[in-house]
């Protein structure tokens, strides 16, 4: 299994100056397209969250939804859509943040989450770590717990762990 974690590297591409010069862009592309690594990827974070015991799990728009749905499947789990502005009918609770690169917003649909909801937050990637605090506070507006949130990659460097107010789980850190 720690080799499991160490092969991981080797599906995820580097691409220099994406979006913009001098961000190092790590795309996880090859990772889904390679369908035992990502399955092999998917095991290994299913077991870190398990312990969290989580009643729901929510994914943030865009890649996001790439973790937290195939892991809601397999941890028979329901999934919950926190999602870019103006997507999601009825009524909505937002939230706005600062971003790696510009300023974003999420919503979320005010009835997803309900108190004793024990949440699970996942997204493909932790940099400043400002889409992830944004995601916590936001199931924690709705009433949900959020006893752990979970990537696939950690930007070290940014120190974007610091900014979430919950524990974190990573598989892969990159620290330049
Ligand atoms: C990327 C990435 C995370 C976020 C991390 O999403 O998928 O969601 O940025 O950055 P942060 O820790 O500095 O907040 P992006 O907004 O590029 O959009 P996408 O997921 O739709 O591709
Ligand atoms: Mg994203």
């Amino acid at each position: 299994v720690a080799d499991a974690a160490f092969d991981l590297k080797a599906h995820i591409r580097g691409i220099p100056d994406f979006p913009k010069p001098g961000i190092l862009f790590y795309d996880i592309s090859t990772l889904l397209r390679h369908g035992p690594a990502w399955k092999a990827a998917m095991d290994l974070l299913a077991e870190r969250i398990r312990p969290a015991r989580p009643t729901l799990l929510a994914g943030i728009e865009s890649r996001g939804f790439l973790m937290a749905a195939p892991m809601a499947l397999e941890l028979g789990l329901g999934f919950i859509m926190l999602r870019k502005p103006r997507k999601l009918p009825g009524a909505t609770i937002g939230y706005d943040y600062d971003l790696e690169y510009g300023t974003d917003r999420i919503e979320m649909q005010a009835d997803a989450v309900k108190p004793g909801d024990r949440v699970v937050l996942l997204d493909d990637l932790l940099a400043t770590g400002g889409t992830m605090a944004a995601g916590v506070e936001l199931l924690r507006r709705g009433g949900a717990e959020v006893p752990m949130v979970a990537t696939l990659i950690e930007l070290t460097f940014l120190n974007g762990r610091a900014r979430i107010d919950a524990p974190v789980e990573t598989l892969v850190a990159y620290d330049d």
